[in-house]
């Protein structure tokens, strides 16, 4: 496991921006594009600030195609949509093309039309062998104190899988009706990289990386030939310590 522990938010994210440059540079030369699914939530948005400061002007961006690993059902104006908040924060920054902003706008759809649209969004870019699921370049996680991930709640998490990209999310502790990518989708992914910060994430953090607790969703991110980074600051990392985990 790649556990790394940063002084504050501002040194994950300066880390992270490595990460992204790496990944995205390999992804475009292995196949021409980088696909990234973004989390909404605060955590990440320092990192988003920064990335859209250093590569703003970058070429990546023709060739970077950005989607949301999940959103509420909210009009795109909300104050609660993940969309709003990552345009805000990032895409509006950057000299990207608008065709390769991978969001919907609920305006339109029922829950259900809006998770087949997102899917077959997803599916029609990342092209994968049949009866497989796409493989994100990179997917951009946060953890809630209940352990969810994306809006996978631990109570969605005892459902039988469906071998879906995108699954419908209706939490009962969390507001609005939303979707997500599926746990399946996104153990398929090349590379995920968690954002935790904070003394509250510091107990769901220990369990998950003990490994010990099955129910939490964001213990169950393992993916089948991907790269999991959890990038932590050190209030999140505390209760680590002499549990045996290795930070690097
Ligand atoms: C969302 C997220 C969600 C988030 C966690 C952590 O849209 O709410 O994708 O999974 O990452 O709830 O949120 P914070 O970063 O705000 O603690």
């Amino acid at each position: 496991m790649n556990i790394y522990s940063f002084n504050n938010i501002d040194t994950i994210s300066d880390f992270a921006l490595n990460l992204w440059k790496k990944i995205a540079g390999d992804s475009i030369r292995d196949h021409g594009f980088f696909a990234v699914a973004l989390s909404g939530g605060s955590t990440p948005l320092n990192f988003y600030r920064k990335l859209s400061v250093a590569l703003g002007n970058s070429p990546i961006w023709s060739s970077t195609h950005i989607f949301l690993a999940d959103e509420r059902f909210v009009p795109s104006d909300h104050k609660d949509s993940n969309l709003k908040s990552i345009r805000g924060n990032l895409i509006s920054h950057l000299k990207i093309p608008d065709e390769n902003i991978h969001a919907l706008a609920c305006e339109n759809h029922t829950i259900e039309s809006f998770q087949k649209e997102y899917e077959e969004d997803i599916k029609d870019l990342i092209k994968a062998p049949e009866g497989e699921l796409p493989s994100f370049d990179l997917i951009v996680l946060g953890i809630g104190e209940d352990g969810h991930t994306a809006s996978l709640f631990p109570e969605e998490i005892r459902l039988p899988s469906t071998n879906r990209a995108v699954i419908t999310s209706f939490p009962t502790n969390a507001a609005y009706k939303r979707i997500s990518l599926s746990m399946e989708l996104i153990n398929s992914a090349n590379n995920i990289i968690f954002i935790v910060t904070g003394s509250k994430k510091a107990k769901v953090v220990r369990e998950i990386l003990e490994g010990k607790e099955k129910s939490l969703p964001a213990a169950l991110v393992n993916p089948v030939h991907g790269i999991v980074y959890y990038l932590l600051d050190k209030d999140a990392a505390r209760e680590l310590e002499g549990t045996g985990i290795n930070i690097l």
